[in-house]
């Protein structure tokens, strides 16, 4: 057992306390950050003179030691220290001696450790983002691709108005891309830095936190000591973002796996992203989409879970924030991987545009537009939706779409209708009628891709 204190202890630590409290198995994951932060820490020591020019070399050389010995497996973080900075702290002194004792003037594990979870979280909101970029590109890609491929728009799940695939995967996009604008957001309200905060606060050390801020690109030091070690919003706010990642993950999964089955078949999932059944052998599942469907609820749960523990924690820090690493280190790995694996399984995705097409004819999804090829012959709506109600059920009645209908059935219902009504409710016209930003007409969605392909950069 390698614990920082004991000095005012008599007793040694109950082995069952010792495992309770123990982080080091979670929190090796901010080894990096936690060899990064102490270089910046000991880096403005030595420009303070707080620590001799030689002795902060000696520091930093030590602590690149450990950091290459751990990276190339010459050293283990192994379960005998009781956290990660205890670790680190011990392998120091092992390595340079006492000078390593110096290492922690001046600095707390409070405002440490609410440095390493700063540090891992950010460049985690970068890693999402990137991820989410990505994921962007497939999107508009496919959107490219088919600004007139015809499909069924639906509500209720229920056909509705014929859109193209361009369309749809659209509201994606931009579901998705206010994703990355949440990322960089939170970035930019949680980029501050706490060291320098103590235990609680700060320190009488002549520590300048300006230095350690820039000099681990933060836009600057946080500014009440007691906050920067009790903070853990940005962590709240990251997890609420990646939930919103997963909700939207998840709503697009629950959709390719409608659309792979074998009533819809609009899609072919490829056979790099299906797995098959042990007993079934015609079965090609969709497993991927099921679980990042599934990995959802996890993300939501890290959510709940850190809202929960902060809820009740009077200031300034205390053990419950050590429950916030688990979950968010869960989390990020889950986010992570499911939106790789997801770009992965879109962009090679067959789109069965025959199927789609056939279906978006089927359904009356053009029965809005033939109530309005009545409303532009001077109906007012409310009687032409009426009308176009009634034919419907004929329709159903004789078992076909309206289009099969002859003019001379259609004027047996208002005789507004003539021979241009067929034109009218082509799946083509019905589409490409929609021309008003946002809408799926190709002419509305050529212009929306170009303003998404210039905000990708591409
Ligand atoms: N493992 C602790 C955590 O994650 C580090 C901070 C410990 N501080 C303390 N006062 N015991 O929160």
């Amino acid at each position: 057992m390698a614990q920082l204190w004991g000095g005012r202890f008599t007793k040694e630590t109950d082995k069952l306390v010792y495992d309770f409290n123990a982080s080091i198995s979670f929190d090796r994951l901010l080894f990096d950050q936690d060899i990064e932060g102490s270089i910046a820490h000991v880096t403005m020591l030595g420009k303070q003179g707080i620590v001799s020019e030689n002795e902060m070399k000696e520091i930093i050389e030590g602590l690149k030691g450990i950091h290459k010995d751990v990276s190339e497996g010459k050293l283990e973080i192994t379960k005998e220290y009781e956290d990660v900075h205890s670790f680190v702290e011990a392998n120091l002194i092992d390595r340079i001696g006492d000078v390593g004792k110096k290492l922690h003037t001046g600095r707390s594990r409070n405002d440490q450790v609410a440095l390493d979870m700063r540090l891992y979280v950010r460049s985690a909101i970068l890693e999402v983002d990137e991820a989410l970029e990505e994921l962007l590109k497939v999107i508009l890609g496919i959107m490219e691709e088919n600004v007139e491929t015809y499909m069924p728009g639906f509500t209720h799940l229920q056909k509705a108005q014929p859109t193209t695939i361009a369309h749809h995967f659209g509201a994606y996009f931009e579901m998705f891309k206010r994703d990355r604008s949440r990322m960089s957001d939170i970035y930019e309200r949680m980029n501050y830095c706490p060291l320098g905060a103590g235990a609680l606060a700060g320190t009488t050390y002549p520590l300048d936190r300006f230095y350690t801020a820039k000099l681990l690109s933060f836009n600057g030091p946080t500014l009440n000591s007691m906050d920067s070690v009790s903070d853990r919003d940005y962590v709240v706010e990251f997890l609420s973002a990646l939930s919103l990642v997963m909700m939207h993950l998840s709503r697009f999964s629950e959709e390719i796996i409608i659309w792979n089955s074998n009533e819809y078949r609009f899609i072919e999932i490829d056979d790099a992203y299906s797995t098959g059944s042990s007993i079934m052998p015609q079965k090609k599942n969709p497993d991927i989409a099921e679980l990042v469907r599934g990995k959802t609820g996890r993300v939501y749960g890290a959510l709940m879970s850190i809202l929960t523990t902060m809820k009740g924690i009077p200031l300034a820090y205390n053990k419950d924030m050590q429950e916030d690493k688990e979950l968010t280190f869960d989390a990020i790995k889950t986010v992570s991987d499911c939106i790789t694996l997801f770009t992965g399984m879109l962009a090679t995705i067959k789109f069965n545009k025959d199927i789609m097409a056939k279906s978006a004819m089927k359904g009356f999804t053009n029965a809005t537009d033939a109530a309005d090829y009545l409303v532009k012959k001077g109906m007012p709506f409310r009687d032409a939706h009426g009308v176009i109600g009634r034919l419907v059920l004929y329709c159903i009645d004789k078992d076909c779409s309206i289009e099969d209908l002859s003019l001379e059935e259609l004027k047996n219902m208002s005789d507004l209708f003539e021979e241009d009504i067929y034109e009218a409710i082509s799946l083509k016209t019905c589409v490409e009628k929609r021309v008003t930003v946002g809408g799926p007409g190709m002419d509305a969605m050529k212009k929306v891709i170009d303003i998404e392909k210039e905000y990708l950069g591409i």
